[in-house]
């Protein structure tokens, strides 16, 4: 059985009023981090979501930029697309383009999954990455500060698809997973390494994921359909930033669900 799990729902009334959200989770977590252990280990996704948040970040407007110490925030991904990272699909270029390119975050903090190489290397590759950054003895996890991540309206995150043989994969960090769905391969982290972090964040907008969004939290537990239901952190600090069109098939003024 999963292990069970509170979700703290933070409705906006718009995508633009989820990104602000998130860009403030985002900066309260670094700043926190940075106070308790000098250092901020963020995990994050790409897709279309991530970006309006990675822009006020960026935006010299906002006093998210000045308030980061960026010399002592470490950046991972949750998740890659298998192609280069000059490629339009590339997370990393998304990021590269909102944010990476306006902020000074030290290169040497920037960890990119290497989507342009075989996708069972860049998945080997990047665990040694994280073991080494980490220190990381063992079989340990490491434990992410801070593990932003989207949903699909099939119900997947990072890159851990419905059907696919990544959620099997509980033993490493990080896999290449084969998605048919979309003919091509991806490199993700797995489900334990995001049920680690101290604290997860879903950023989910839109009325195309109001449907999937409501039988990822009400429904039965399916996670080879719903992998969304996989996450389910250890800390207990699972938080899902919605519009009012993702939150609408939920009970009007849910602020927690209790998953079982
Ligand atoms: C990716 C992401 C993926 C994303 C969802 C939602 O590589 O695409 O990591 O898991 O979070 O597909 O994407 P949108 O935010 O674009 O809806």
């Amino acid at each position: 059985m999963p292990r069970p799990a509170t979700v703290s729902l933070h409705i906006s009334a718009n995508s633009a009023e989820v990104a602000q959200a998130a860009a403030e989770l985002f900066t309260d977590a670094v700043i926190s981090a940075i106070a308790i252990r000098g250092v901020a280990r963020v995990a994050i996704s790409g897709g279309s979501t991530p970006k309006a948040m990675f822009a006020l970040l960026a935006d010299p407007a906002h006093d998210f930029h000045t308030r980061i110490d960026w010399a002592r925030l470490q950046l991972y991904w949750v998740d890659e697309r298998c192609v280069p990272p000059t490629d339009s699909e590339s997370n990393y270029h998304m990021t590269d383009c909102a944010l990476l390119s306006k902020v000074p975050l030290p290169p040497a903090n920037i960890h990119r999954m290497e989507g342009e190489l075989d996708p069972a290397i860049a998945a080997a590759r990047y665990e040694s990455a994280i073991r080494n950054s980490f220190r990381l003895e063992g079989a340990q996890t490491p434990t992410f500060d801070l593990i932003l991540l989207g949903m699909g309206d099939d119900g997947h995150t990072a890159s851990l698809f419905p059907h696919t043989e990544g959620l099997e994969n509980i033993t490493d960090l990080v896999i290449p997973n084969h998605v048919p769905q979309k003919d091509t391969w991806r490199i993700t982290l797995t489900s334990p390494v995001i049920n680690q972090g101290r604290q997860v964040a879903f950023v989910i907008a839109g009325p195309e994921k109001a449907e999937v969004l409501a039988k990822v939290l009400l429904g039965p537990y399916t996670p080879f359909t719903f992998p969304s239901q996989l996450i389910r952190p250890a800390s207990g600090k699972l938080t899902m930033l919605l519009d009012t069109a993702a939150a609408q098939n939920l009970p009007a003024g849910t602020t927690t669900i209790q998953l079982s």
